[in-house]
């Protein structure tokens, strides 16, 4: 199965709660919530306060990104916010195994990020422990960003890690995911596609998710 997961980085936030609605009748899967501190990427966002918001308007798994340093003294805000599941940054944290141990003990599901430049071979030791990897197809720290082709043979390579240690982790893309390179990413192996400005940046955004969705639909049948 593959899922959509809408960023809300690309929505408007003066009308969160209607974007929201848009991408769920277009049968969005998650809400995948950027966090950017302007340390750890050049670029701010936006906190708990707004993942909470999110939460108050969709049942829909909440996908909170961080893009942050030192993001151990905020996991518990995160969660309290309603958050389903948090991926950090491989290159943003020292004791990884303990950050991933910790996320799973309050209770939700645990990813690990890595940056463009960052080979796959960095997981390979704390792979068995998450529940999602997420391969960022452009360098983090804004949406509208150009697609990153190298990072189509990182999924391959992540592909295979997962067979080797029999994981069930999902492979998520992140990143200048449009109606084409959707298509790549899906054959590459990924299982869930975040998009931000292909969708909200959009004339209709309910379209736009629906052509995305479709296009995983017919992918997922031909399974
Ligand atoms: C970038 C974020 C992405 C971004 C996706 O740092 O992690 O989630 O918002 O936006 P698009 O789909 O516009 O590249
Ligand atoms: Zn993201």
């Amino acid at each position: 199965m593959a899922f959509l997961a809408p960023s809300i980085l690309a929505a408007d936030l003066s009308n969160l709660s209607q974007q929201i609605r848009l991408v769920e009748i277009a049968g969005a899967d998650w809400i995948h919530c950027d966090i950017m501190d302007g340390h750890f990427v050049p670029n701010l966002s936006f906190g708990p306060l707004v993942v909470k918001a999110a939460r108050k308007v969709t049942k829909l798994p909440l996908d909170v990104h961080l893009m942050i340093e030192n993001p151990d003294k905020y996991l518990e805000d995160f969660v309290n916010a309603g958050a389903n599941s948090i991926t950090v940054h491989q290159e943003a944290v020292i004791h990884l195994d303990r950050t991933i141990t910790r996320i799973k003990e309050l209770g939700v599901k645990a990813g690990v990020a890595i940056n463009p430049s960052t080979p796959v071979d960095f997981l390979k030791d704390i792979a068995e422990y998450v529940d999602l990897v997420l391969i960022m197809s452009v360098n983090p720290g804004f949406g509208g960003q150009r697609f990153i082709p190298n990072s189509l043979k990182k999924v391959k390579e992540t592909v295979e890690l997962r067979k080797k240690l029999k994981s069930k982790l999902l492979i998520e893309m992140d990143g200048g995911i449009d109606n084409k390179t959707i298509k790549a990413a899906l054959d590459a192996g990924c299982d869930v596609f975040v998009a931000g400005s292909s969708i909200f940046k959009t004339e209709n955004v309910s379209a736009a998710a629906v052509e995305l969705k479709n296009i995983i639909k017919e992918k997922n049948d031909r399974k």
